[in-house]
């Protein structure tokens, strides 16, 4: 099986192709109210920073990522607070053309179908090669609290403090 990495950018008509967000993504991911008011742009705005895994051979897209590049210095300190600002720094930069250096990840959607079967670390690496494409030095990604959805009354705040009992964070 053939699988390439192609951008927005490179072949728009992958956009429509992708897994389906209800499919992919708890209810309230779909919700937030930064997401809401920057999601849209980050795909319209800088298609060449989303692609799709495309198996060729079979007209499928398979997985997808979403990024954008953003300037970082490095600075653990000032590191955006978390995906919302992130976001918003991504389209900004877009926006105003202002110097960038680090590609942020915000996403990756692997479709139910294609699922276990690694292409999540292919993902990665794609965005990776994306980087090194934009000539961007850093790559950076915020993590999604992947069980938060089964513990819908907890405060995250809480949430994110529960252990296993080897000691283990409880989210994986
Ligand atoms: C998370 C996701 C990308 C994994 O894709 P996949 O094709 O099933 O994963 P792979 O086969 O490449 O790799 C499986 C590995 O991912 C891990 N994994 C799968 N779902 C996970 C989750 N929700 N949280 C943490 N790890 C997860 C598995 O434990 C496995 O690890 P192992 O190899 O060490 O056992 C896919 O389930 C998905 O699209 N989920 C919905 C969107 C999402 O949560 N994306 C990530 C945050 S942006």
């Amino acid at each position: 099986m053939a699988v390439r990495l192609l951008t927005w950018e490179e072949r728009s008509e992958l956009a429509r192709l992708g897994p389906a967000a209800e499919d992919v993504w708890p209810e309230y991911n779909l919700h937030g109210d930064v997401f809401v008011e920057w999601w849209t742009p980050l795909l319209e705005e800088l298609p060449d920073y989303q692609f799709a895994l495309f198996d060729e051979d079979a007209g499928v897209v398979l997985a997808e990522a979403h990024t954008g590049p953003l300037a970082w210095n490095g600075d653990d300190r000032e590191l955006p607070a978390g995906v919302d600002d992130a976001l918003q720094r991504a389209v900004k930069a877009g926006r105003d053309e202002t110097g960038v250096d680090t590609l942020c990840a915000f996403a990756a959607e692997v479709a139910l179908a294609a699922r276990q079967r690694g292409l999540a670390a292919q993902l990665l690496a794609g965005m990776n090669e994306l980087a090194r494409r934009q000539r961007l030095r850093r790559v950076i990604a915020p993590v999604r609290p992947s069980w938060k959805e089964r513990y819908p009354l907890a405060p995250i705040e809480r949430y994110v403090t529960w252990r296993r009992a080897d000691g283990q964070l409880l989210d994986p």
